[in-house]
């Protein structure tokens, strides 16, 4: 983490777990565990029923809500679909975009990816842009050309201004659910090369502006390692997010990094 320049962020991705009816609880718990002072965003991602609930259970900025995705269209017959202007009405700070999960079951495109970026910045929203290499791409070490054609894609047609405000997930996915963490040295110096894809599309301030979160198994015993690394900002964290107790000990491992580097 390099807070100097970038602000770090810890977000989870409930993915679809969690009913409305326990969203209160576990947001009042998350809140009154919280260490008090921090200099990080601390989100959680929804599912859709869930984030009218979230949104009442935060009245102030402690802990900001994320969207799990949205739709590529304005408005319309689109059935199913949510739109960005709704989630900017419900007043979502965040929303995950191109997750592993989206592109592979949903046939999710980078076209789509890019697109959605465009509108959520549009509308406010801080996009968290999910990208990472299968099992087959790093085997045939071909991950590098995954991650850069990933984000060429997603930033396609922003200027530097923009791309300033976007937040970067590198989730490989074979680390997704698996309890198989990238170590520490190779998460970070993934995250390395997405910052060095930034810099050669746009210049070296957006670059080491933005933050580059990594996820894949992140949890209470492996985030302050993965947090040290230099160019690792934060973390999606998917399963240890769920337990209230991991995920408040992954933020604390993040305050704990920042304020050794201060
Ligand atoms: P995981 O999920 O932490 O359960 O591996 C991360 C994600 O998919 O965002």
């Amino acid at each position: 983490m390099n807070q100097k320049y970038r602000k770090a962020v810890i977000a989870g991705n409930w993915k679809m777990n969690k009913l409305p009816s326990e969203v209160r609880s576990y947001i009042k718990q998350l809140r009154e565990l919280l260490p008090p002072k921090r200099s990080l965003d601390v989100v959680i991602c929804a599912s859709y029923v869930n984030l009218s609930n979230l949104c009442k259970a935060l009245p102030d900025a402690k802990i900001l809500p994320g969207a799990q995705d949205v739709s590529a269209h304005d408005n319309g017959a689109y059935t199913g679909e949510v739109s960005v202007e709704m989630l900017a009405d419900l007043g979502l700070r965040y929303c995950i975009v191109g997750h592993s999960e989206r592109r592979e079951y949903h046939n999710e495109s980078d076209k789509e990816v890019n697109i959605k970026v465009k509108k959520l910045l549009d509308a406010g929203i801080i996009p968290i842009i999910c990208v990472g290499e299968s099992l087959e791409q790093r085997e045939a070490d071909i991950t590098k050309e995954q991650l850069a054609y990933q984000i060429k894609a997603a930033l396609s047609e922003l200027n530097d201004r923009e791309v300033r405000r976007c937040v970067i997930a590198y989730e490989p996915i074979w680390a997704i659910g698996t309890g198989k963490t990238a170590s520490a040295e190779t998460a970070g110096e993934m995250c390395k090369f997405i910052r060095t894809c930034i810099r050669n599309s746009f210049d070296a301030r957006t670059a080491r502006s933005v933050s580059i979160l990594y996820g894949g198994s992140m949890n209470a015993k492996n985030s302050k390692d993965l947090l040290e690394q230099e160019d690792i900002d934060g973390g999606l964290i998917g399963g240890a997010s769920l337990v209230l107790e991991d995920f408040v000990k992954i933020i604390e491992s993040a305050i704990e990094v920042s304020n050794e580097k201060k």
